[in-house]
Formats: structure tokens, sequence, C-alpha cells
């Protein structure tokens, strides 16, 4: 990896075992059977279910797939620095208050992200607030392959010489709390990143996520709708060579089987893709052609019926220059993530 100054992961990076990272997190209780994850009917957008895995699988057991997380589960959350002698001490009137108002907003259906006011993504832990969409286990995929693809640019770039450092420039496109895009900083420490998001709720929370893992520094967050941007706004650090996305793409028919948790907490217009779950979509691949580099990639996360639509769709727009690299399955093996590249100039003078 001459040149790189990132290490490449173990090849089996995503497969290594569950680790407590915290003496807090090791304080919480195991997961109870069927307390882990389980995709609703079209995969995982329908329901926000914890991940399997590291911190995730501990804070599994503050959720019951179809049911409510417990009063214990919260009070062992929110009192687990107390050490173990202090568990046996009676609550104090302060305390019963707290776990009533916990369960209170529980019983009420507020999803236990919000509940709780943070969530894990990948190795943070990230502030959630309501309305701003809670990440799904999935999107961590999402953000491996877009990292897969840098440490595969690197290792290329190193069988040449003189070797380019990379310095990639990626816009994520839609960043709710901002998730992806931090992850993509703390995993590719020579990173930059424009996040961007037309609602001010998600903008502010990705901000103050940004402040607290402090990764603010590499990044550039626009308060902006996509439909509205314009590529000379979004070029300020020049090129780009990823675009990253996790738009909203459930097919708006689909949106009335949401759970309760989700409609009546989180913000819809961050799900609903319209009639076929691709407006977003095609407003990110027509503005991807004047944003990209040659040969630059887009990463999307889509609903499993829309790799052929947008396969299609790609094909009837031949001047937008973009071909389906590959379509990836998630970890419950449907078709979820798309790679599209722009063509590169070879391919350019082919045409
Ligand atoms: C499914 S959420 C994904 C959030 C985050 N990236 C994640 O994976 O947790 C989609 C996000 O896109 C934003 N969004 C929806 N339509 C948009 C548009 N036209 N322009 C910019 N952002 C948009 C929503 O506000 C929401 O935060």
């Amino acid at each position: 990896m001459r040149g790189c100054s990132f290490t490449a992961p173990p090849r089996d990076w995503r497969r290594l075992p569950p680790q407590p990272r915290s003496p807090r997190q090791a304080a919480l209780p195991p997961a109870p059977p069927g307390a882990g994850w389980a995709p609703g009917p079209r995969g995982s957008r329908l329901c926000p279910r914890p991940r399997r895995e590291s911190g995730g699988a501990a804070r599994a057991a503050l959720w019951r797939p179809h049911g409510l997380c417990s009063a214990g589960d919260l009070w062992q959350h929110q009192f687990q620095s107390l050490d173990s002698k202090s568990l046996h001490t009676p609550l104090t009137a302060l305390q019963q208050e707290q776990i009533q108002q916990l369960s209170h907003k529980r019983l009420q259906r507020m999803p236990v992200q919000y509940v709780l006011g943070e969530w894990d993504f990948q190795d943070l832990t990230l502030k959630m607030r309501p309305p701003v969409f809670i990440p799904r286990p999935e999107t961590e995929d999402l953000v491996s392959l877009v990292v897969e693809e840098e440490f595969q640019k690197c290792e290329n770039s190193a069988l040449c010489f003189p070797v380019p450092v990379p310095h990639p420039v990626i816009l994520e496109i839609g960043c709710g709390s901002g998730a992806i895009a931090l992850s993509l900083l703390r995993k590719l420490p020579q990173s930059r990143v424009i996040a961007m998001d037309k609602e001010e709720a998600a903008v502010d929370l990705t901000r103050e996520n940004a402040h607290r893992l402090q990764l603010q520094e590499r990044i550039h967050i626009i308060h902006q709708d996509v439909s509205h941007s314009c590529a000379k706004q979004l070029l300020l650090w020049g090129p780009i060579d990823v675009i990253v996305s996790n738009p909203p793409y459930v097919f708006h028919e689909d949106m009335a089987s949401l759970d309760a948790e989700i409609l009546r907490y989180e913000d819809l217009d961050a799900l609903d893709g319209g009639d076929d779950g691709m407006r977003v979509i095609k407003t990110i691949l027509a503005l991807a052609p004047s944003l990209l580099k040659v040969s630059g990639s887009v990463f999307l996360e889509v609903d499993p019926r829309h790799p052929d639509m947008v396969e299609h769709w790609l094909q009837a727009q031949p001047d937008l220059l973009l071909t389906l690299r590959a379509v990836h399955e998630d970890f419950c093996g449907k078709p979820r993530f798309l790679h599209i590249q722009k063509q590169s100039s070879w391919q350019l003078c082919e045409t």
C-alpha cells in the first residue's frame, strides 16, 4: 500500500465478533432471544430495528421486536453508571420520576433511539432527535462499500508510479443525523465530505454530531434541497470522487404500512420516494455527471425493486454517461445497494 496513509482492514473485517466497547455498553444485559434484527416485509426501512453486532447488540436488549422496551431495560440504560452496590439501593423519588418519563415516551410508541437520545452506527455513538431519520443497520454496509472502493483505488494506484496520495472528496446527499458522512470521515482519515440535507433539523444534528466526534474540520454541511442544487455550489472542493446517498426510497403506496413508531415520530419526507420510490434517486443521478470526476462513483441504498428500474432508467438516459456497475445485497440477502459509475475517458472516446 505504498503512498497510502491509511491501513487496509483485515480481509474479513466485517465479520469480527462483537466486542463490548465501553463499560457502559458491557453493563447492558445480553439481548433476549428474538430481540435482534427482524426485517419488515420489504426490508428494514419499514421497521427500524437495532443492529445485530457490537454496541448495537447490547442495545438490542432495549428493543422488543413487536412490543415495548420494558421499564427495567430503560432503567438499566439510564442508570448503568451506578456500580453494582448501588443497584441494590432503592430508587430515589427523582430516579423513579425519570423512569416514569422514559417509560411513558416508549408507551407512546416513541422509538427507543429517540427515548435514549443516542444510538450506535458502526463505531460511532450519534445523538438522535426526532424527527431526524434514525440510521438503519443495513446502511452500515453502504458505508463499507464506499470504504472498500477507496481501499481498492488506493491499492490500484500503488501499482503505478509516482503514487498519488488519495484525498477523496465525497458528497453525501441526505445526511440525516450524519451517520454515513461521519463514519466515512472516521474510516478514511484523508477524505473530506460535503454533507447536504434539505431539512434544517438534519443539518443541525449532523453539525452537532460532527463536533461531538471532533470531525468538524473535514466536513462541509449544506442546508439545501438536491433538486434545487447547482453543481457550482457543490464543487467547492473540486470535482467529486464519490457520491453516496441513502435517499427516501419507499414507494408512496407503502408509506401507510410503516410502523407506528415511524409514522408518529420520523420525518416522512425522509422515507417517501414518490410513486415509484425514485423521485430523489433520479434527481441525484441527473446531477451526478456534472459533479463527478471521470470514473467517479455513485453508491445508493435502494428498495429491492429498484435495481432493475434504475438500470432501465439509465439505459433510457445515455446522455448521463452513467453505468450500473454492481448490485450488492444487504445482510438479509436483498438487492439493496447500487454502484453506478461515470464512464471513463476511454469509454467516452468509444461512444
Ligand atoms: C433515508 S434518510 C437518510 C439519512 C441518513 N443518511 C441515514 O442513512 O441515516 C433521507 C434523508 O434525505 C433527506 N432528503 C430528502 N429529500 C431530499 C432532497 N430533495 N434534498 C436533500 N435532502 C433530502 C431527508 O431530509 C433525510 O434526512
